[in-house]
């Protein structure tokens, strides 16, 4: 049953809340729209751009070996502009609920660090699929590291080094055209098979395989709630559509029954 009603009717996300409250497990696949209104820019869409460049154009190991300063200078900027962005009321309803609830589990696509921030404890915590603006992983020996310092994008020779080996640093991050690392893409994987519900919130889904997981959930016989802005090529399989901003969507849709 799909039940696609403007959110003002309050009846879809009664549907909603019904399935939720239901489901013995439940996983919340997450995207750039959800950290909107704390105002990280999301990457398609107005504001997706920066310079004239697309997150498509830097975001591949192609531009990193052609530009390795051009390609910092970005993460640079936005690891700045992260810093001072805090979690909105979805990711703190989110990290609230997950603390609370057994098999309640978020999975991002976000690099953000924001699902982090809000966990207050180590159940909230998301499972990243496409790594982290706050790590590094060094370009010959892999070694990864915690990194929140700002770049230095002047030059080559100033860019992020590798603690270990000296070499380049790269952002720790899955770029276009690479995959990304096997155990979390497994443990994603399990946890949407496994899923009564697959929450969706805040992605456009055009990025594979973290826009199939919702495909898992369905085809296992769970259910699918997507909460965005605008249609995705999810919105026709879901059993629940609710249009509105997350920061509103999200806490109505787990706030607890006025009953308990
Ligand atoms: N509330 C809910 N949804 C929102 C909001 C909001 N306040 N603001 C924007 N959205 C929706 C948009 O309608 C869009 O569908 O969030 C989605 C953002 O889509 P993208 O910018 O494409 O971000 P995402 O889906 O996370 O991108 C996936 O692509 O560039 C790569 O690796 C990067 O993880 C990223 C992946």
């Amino acid at each position: 049953m799909r039940d696609v009603a403007a959110d003002a009717s309050g009846h879809s996300i009664d549907h909603a809340r019904g399935l939720l409250r239901d489901a013995g497990r439940v996983v919340v696949l997450t995207g750039a729209g959800v950290s909107a209104e704390s105002g990280v820019p999301t990457f398609r869409g107005a504001g997706g751009l920066w310079k004239e460049y697309r997150a498509e154009e830097l975001a591949t190991p192609e531009a990193f070996a052609r530009d390795p300063r051009l390609v910092w200078e970005w993460y640079g900027w936005r690891r700045r502009l992260v810093q001072q962005c805090t979690p909105n009321a979805a990711h703190i309803a989110l990290a609230e609920t997950a603390a609370q609830r057994d098999g309640f589990r978020i999975v991002t696509q976000n690099v953000d660090g924001l699902h982090v921030a809000a966990a207050r404890a180590p159940s909230a915590r998301p499972l990243e699929l496409h790594g982290s603006l706050f790590r590094t992983r060094c370009t010959r020996c892999s070694e990864r590291r915690a990194d929140d310092d700002v770049v230095d994008a002047t030059s080559r020779e100033t860019l992020p080094r590798c603690a270990a080996c000296g070499a380049m640093a790269r952002p720790d991050i899955v770029w276009f055209g690479e995959s990304l690392d096997a155990r979390v893409l497994d443990e994603a994987m399990q946890l949407a098979s496994g899923a009564n519900v697959c929450l969706v919130v805040g992605t456009s889904a055009l990025v594979h395989p973290a826009a199939g997981l919702a495909d898992l959930t369905r085809r296992a016989g769970g259910a699918v709630i997507e909460i965005n802005l605008a249609d995705t090529p999810l919105t026709s399989g879901a059993t629940v559509a609710l249009r509105g901003p997350a920061s509103v969507l999200v806490p109505e849709l787990l706030a607890p029954d006025p009953a308990e």
